[in-house]
Parts: structure tokens; sequence; C-alpha cells
């Protein structure tokens, strides 16, 4: 009973990467488990920033680093991202499980093409996630395992290429060839061979050793496939539910389950955001939260704190604690507004509906707050100012989760526990 879950309550880019460093201090083992390089997890230790794609947060500590089953992983992103983790000095143990899926060219080739053509956009990170998520349930994707070995990876590729290829034309797009594609994905296949290991195994062993192991999510509960703003949403399982198939662990050996939430709302891509902000206050909050897409770069959509959201989110997921970011960024605002509640068609909602169309629809009902102004220096909750204070119990009490975590600045000592 020593995992400790990190999953993002929002829309992605709460500060995960951030929580999971500052928890790996207590950790031996870090593991990703979901999505694959449209995750972008940042971790700034004095004047260094890291960022993340693919590798645990935990290697910035040199913990032992897993890429579970349930990733999709792009092999020379990853080569790329171990090779700058070395060159930065850092040393860590890498294990990636045999099942993950491995993200080809025409899958990244496809996301593109897809959301050219669409109508109604994703504004997918364009990382070719969802055609290889898609691949994997339609069982034509290559298992890591099937990758290092030249011969299984020849036949593999062998049967999806003549699809692949019609598949692309019918956007008017040459699928790369197989000589090609062998031709990059060979010498990578033999830079990521040693590192093949039974994640699931490996992890059930730690826990019996008594390691203490943290899971780190990527993307938040309302880009999960199912549970998220469906069709708006990614195609892996950001939830609890996530975890325990995206790595092979049984639910009883959760023992901290947190969810991480910006003490406002962030979105990067399409779809609904009931609480979103538009002209000066938006771009104040973007400048001052350098509300920016790590991985593609592109302006976050930003809007007030949606406590519909974290009590949906905590619901599904269990959450045992929150941990609160970016407290900082509200602050010398003169007022605050928090949404507890949706209407719609005279109907308050408490939960986020499942029907996104409907979601769409629903207008925010606020609370609003007294701004406050945060000391240069915060060792406990105590050098809080009482504002901040009663806008964080108010999140607890909506919630009926304890927050346990506050983060008030991107570095790694700018954080505290609330005990
Ligand atoms: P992740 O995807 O959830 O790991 O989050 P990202 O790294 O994509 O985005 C979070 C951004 O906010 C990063 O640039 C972090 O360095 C930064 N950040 C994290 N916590 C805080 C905080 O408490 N205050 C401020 N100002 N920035 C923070
Ligand atoms: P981290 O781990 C924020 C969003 C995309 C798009 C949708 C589908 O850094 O929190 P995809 O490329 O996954 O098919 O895109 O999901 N998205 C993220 N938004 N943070 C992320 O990851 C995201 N990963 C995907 O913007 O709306
Ligand atoms: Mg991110």
């Amino acid at each position: 009973m020593r995992l400790t879950l990190v999953l993002g309550a929002q829309f992605g880019d709460e500060g995960k990467g951030k929580v999971v460093d500052f928890l790996a201090a207590n950790a031996d083992v870090v593991v990703r488990f979901n999505g694959g390089n449209n995750a972008g997890h940042t971790v700034v230790v004095g004047d260094k920033t890291y960022k993340f794609h693919l590798v645990p947060s935990g290697a910035v500590r040199g913990k032992v680093c897993c890429l579970a089953s349930g990733m999709a992983i792009n092999p020379s992103v990853l080569v790329e991202e171990i090779e700058m983790l070395k060159r930065a000095g850092k040393r860590f143990k890498l294990l990636i499980d045999p099942r993950a899926q491995i993200i080809m060219p025409y899958h990244i080739l496809l996301d593109g093409a897809k959301e050219k053509s669409a109508r109604k956009k994703i504004g997918t990170t364009k990382r070719g996630i969802g055609p290889c998520y898609a691949d994997r349930a339609f069982r034509s994707g290559i298992r890591f395992c099937e990758f290092i070995e030249p011969k299984i990876f020849k036949e593999r590729l062998r049967a999806a290429l003549p699809f692949k290829r019609r598949e692309l034309a019918s956007y008017g797009i040459r699928c790369p060839s197989e000589k090609k594609i062998l031709k990059e994905f060979l010498p990578l296949a033999r830079k990521l061979k040693s590192y093949e290991a039974d994640v699931s195994l490996f992890i059930q062993k730690a826990l019996k050793q008594k390691k203490r192991i943290l899971l780190e999510g990527a993307q938040g509960f309302f880009l999960d496939n199912d549970f998220g703003t469906y069709p708006y949403v990614t195609s892996s399982h950001p939830i609890t539910g996530g975890a325990l198939i995206g790595i092979g662990i049984p639910p009883g050996s959760l023992e901290r389950i947190i969810g991480v939430a910006k003490a406002y709302c962030t979105r990067v891509g399409s779809g609904p955001f009931v609480t979103e902000l538009k002209g000066k206050l938006a771009n104040f909050i973007r400048e001052k939260g350098m509300e920016y897409g790590t991985t593609t770069g592109r302006p976050r959509r930003v809007g007030w704190l949606d406590l519909v959201m974290l009590r949906t989110a905590s619901r599904i997921c269990g959450f045992t604690e929150l941990a609160i970011t970016k407290l900082d960024v509200l602050s010398g605002l003169r007022k605050l507004k928090v949404c507890y509640a949706y209407k719609h068609c005279g109907k308050e909602h408490r939960e986020v509906p499942a029907n996104t169309f409907e979601v769409e629809k629903c207008r925010p009902v606020y609370r609003e707050f007294k701004g406050f102004k945060l000391p240069e220096k915060i060792k406990s909750i105590k050098d809080l100012p009482k504002e901040a204070r009663i806008y964080l119990r108010f999140i607890e009490k909506q919630v009926k989760v304890p927050i346990k975590i506050i983060s008030y600045g991107p570095e790694r000592k700018q954080t505290i526990f609330n005990r």
C-alpha cells in the first residue's frame, strides 16, 4: 500500500510535473502510465527548467523511471529526451513495458490530416496519439516488444502499411515507405532495447520490498476518453482506473490519490469551458501564469476555478487529497470568482453533465471572494493571507477533499505541505 497516484483534475497542465518532483523526494520509483508526448511536464529547480514529454519527472531526482503498458511511445522523442537528460548530468534507471504502444510516422500524419480536414477541430497536439490508440483497439498497433525485434517489427509493419497507405491516400497524403520507416526505426530500437522490462511485475515486486512508488498521470480528468468532454478529449485514460489498467496493478494497492488543480482553470484545444474568461482579465492571468503549452506553445484558454469539475473528478477518481497550484497567479487581483454549480434550462447541476452538448450550454454559478496578496516567503499555511485561506477552505468544503499541497510559484521550493 505504498502507491501514490498523481492525477490532473482539470484539462491538463495543472502542474503535475511540479507536484511529482516535489513528492519524488520521498519516492523510489516514478511511473508514467498513459498518453505519450502530448504531455509536457515542467520541473523548475533553481535556475534550471526541465520539460518532460515521456520520461517521468522523477528523473530529475535520479529515481527509477518506468514507462508502463498504457503509454504511447514515440521512440525518437524518447531517445532525444534520454540524451537530453544525460547531457544535463541526470542518471536514472529506465524501464519500458513490452506492452506499450509505438507511435509510428503514419499515426502523426493521420492525426494532422484528420485535424486539418475536420469541420469541428479537437485541437490535438498532432503527436499521433489518437491514431496510435485507435490502432491498439483495432489490434493493428505495434508494441514495444515487437518494435525491438527487427524480424517481428518488419512483419507487423508490413501488415499495417497497406491499410495506412489507403487511409492516408484518402487525405491526399503519401505514406512513408517501409524502407524509410525501417531506416529510421531499427537504429532507435537498438538504442531502446535494453530498457525492456515488465513494469507490472517490477512494481508489484517493488511494493513487496516496501519501495515507495509515485504514479505520474498525464493530461487531466476532463480529457479522459470516456469521462471527459467527449469528443474534445485525448485517447487514453488519465483517471484512477486508467492507472490500474495502464500499469497492471490491483485497485487495493493505491494508498493516496492526489488530484492536482490550478487555483483557476486552463484548457488548450477545443471543447466546452464553462468558466472561460475573455478580454483583459484573461490576458492578465495568461501572461502572469505564463499559460502557453509546454508541448505545442499554444496560448492556453483561461477561466475561473470550476468546483463542479473538481467534484466530478473526485467522485470518479476517489481523490484522497488535493494539490492546488499557481495560487501566486491570482495574487493581486481585487476580486476572485469560483464556480460551484452550473445552470441550464432552469436546472442546477452540481456535477458535470455527461452530454458535452449540454455542458456547452451550461452557465456558471459563482461565489465571489475578496482578492489577496501573497507575501514573498511562505513557510506554512499560516503565512497565507486570511482571504487566501478562505478561498482554499471553500474548495475543500465544496469538493469534500482536503488540500494537502499548495504551490505558489514554479520552483520546487515554492511549495508547502498543509498537514
Ligand atoms: P503539467 O502538464 O501538469 O505538468 O503542467 P505544465 O508543466 O504543462 O504546466 C504548468 C506550468 O506552470 C509550468 O510552466 C510550471 O513550471 C508552472 N507552475 C507549476 N506550479 C506553479 C505555481 O504554483 N505557480 C506558478 N506561477 N507556476 C507554476
Ligand atoms: P499534460 O500531461 C493539456 C489536449 C489537446 C487536445 C486534446 C487531444 O501536459 O497535462 P491529443 O494530442 O492528446 O489527441 O489531444 O487533449 N491535451 C492536453 N492538454 N495538457 C496535456 O498534457 C494534454 N495532452 C493532450 O490540447 O485538446
Ligand atoms: Mg503540461
